[in-house]
C-alpha cells in the first residue's frame, strides 16, 4: 500500500478531508502540494506539515474555478514536484439551501467550486501525467471526492447534491478516455464526516442517527480510502466509486 516518495497535489488541503489526507499522506513519506484558496488556514498548516515531514510541503494560495488560474496551480505544484502520482480533488463546497430556494447564486457557487474546480484540475493533471513513463502498469492516479448525496435523494441540499453527482460521472468519463493511457480515476462517496466545516453547518447528528454503524465518519476514516485509492496496491479501479458511509446508504 505505499505511498512512499509519490508526488501528490490535494487540492482543498489546508482543512477537514483534505488536510487529514495531507496529514496521513507526509506520515507516509509521500511528496506533497497543497493547494487552497484560504492562505490563511494554508499558511500554518504548511508550516506544521514541513516540521512534521522533515521535508518541504508545498503550499499554494488560489482558486481552482477559473481555468487559466488551475492550470498555472497545477503547473507551480508539478514544477516543483517534478513526477506526479497523484492528484486529490477535495476542493468543495456546501452550504445548504431549501430545494425551492436555491438562487443563481448558489447554483453558481456550487457548480464553479465543486464541478468545473474538479474538471479543471483533473484536465490539468491527465495533461502532465500522460507524457510521464508508467511505472508497474499506472501512469498516475486521481482521487475526486464525491459524497454518499450523489446517489441519494437530497432534498435539503439538492443542488450540492447535483454536484456530486457530476463529480461521480466526469469520472467515469474522463476514466475511460484516459484508461489507454494506464491514468486511473476513481471517486470516494462518504456520508457525514466531522470536519470543523460539518459540525458548524449543524447536519452531522442527524446524519449520524440514520447511520447504521451509529456514528459520523472520522476524517482519518476517509482518508485511509483516498490514500488507499493512491497506492501501488490501487492497479486496477477506474472509472469506479466507492462509498464510504457508515452504511448510510442502504438504511
Ligand atoms: N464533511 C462532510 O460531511 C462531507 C461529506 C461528504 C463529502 N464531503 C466533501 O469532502 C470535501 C471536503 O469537505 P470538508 O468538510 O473537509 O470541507 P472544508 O471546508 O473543511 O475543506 C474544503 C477546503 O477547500 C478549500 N476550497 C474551497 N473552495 C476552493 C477553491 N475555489 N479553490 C481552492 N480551494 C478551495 C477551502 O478553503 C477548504 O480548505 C468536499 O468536497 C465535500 O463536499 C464532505
Amino acid at each position: 500500500m505505499t505511498v512512499e516518495g509519490k508526488g501528490i497535489i490535494i487540492t482543498g488541503g489546508a482543512s477537514g478531508l483534505g488536510l487529514a489526507t495531507a496529514e496521513m499522506l507526509v506520515e507516509r513519506k509521500a511528496r506533497l502540494a497543497i493547494i487552497d484558496i484560504n492562505p490563511g488556514v494554508l499558511e500554518p498548516v504548511i508550516e506544521r506539515l514541513s516540521t512534521k515531514s522533515g521535508a518541504e510541503v508545498l503550499g499554494i494560495t488560489g482558486d481552482i474555478v477559473p481555468k487559466a488560474e488551475a492550470y498555472r496551480l497545477f503547473a507551480k505544484a508539478a514544477d516543483r514536484l517534478g513526477r506526479v502520482d497523484g492528484l486529490v480533488n477535495c476542493a468543495g463546497v456546501y452550504p445548504r439551501k431549501d430545494i425551492l430556494a436555491i438562487a443563481d447564486e448558489d447554483w453558481d457557487l456550487d457548480f464553479s467550486v465543486n464541478v468545473r474546480g474538479t474538471y479543471n484540475m483533473m484536465a490539468a493533471a491527465v495533461e502532465k501525467m500522460r507524457g510521464q513513463d508508467i511505472r508497474g502498469t499506472v501512469r498516475g492516479r486521481i482521487v475526486n471526492i464525491t459524497s454518499v448525496d450523489a446517489f441519494k435523494s437530497h432534498p435539503k441540499n439538492a443542488h450540492y447534491a447535483a454536484t456530486k453527482a457530476a463529480v461521480a460521472s466526469l469520472t467515469k468519463s474522463f476514466a475511460d478516455a484516459f484508461a489507454p493511457d494506464q491514468i486511473l480515476i476513481i471517486s470516494v462517496a462518504p456520508a457525514g464526516i466531522a470536519t470543523e466545516k460539518a459540525k458548524a453547518a449543524g447536519f452531522l447528528a442527524e446524519l449520524a442517527s440514520h447511520t447504521p454503524l451509529g456514528r459520523n465518519a472520522q476524517p482519518d476514516d476517509i482518508a485511509e480510502w483516498i490514500v488507499f485509492m493512491l497506492s501501488d496496491a490501487n492497479r486496477y479501479m477506474t472509472g469506479e466509486n466507492v462509498i464510504v458511509s457508515g452504511g448510510y446508504i442502504y438504511a
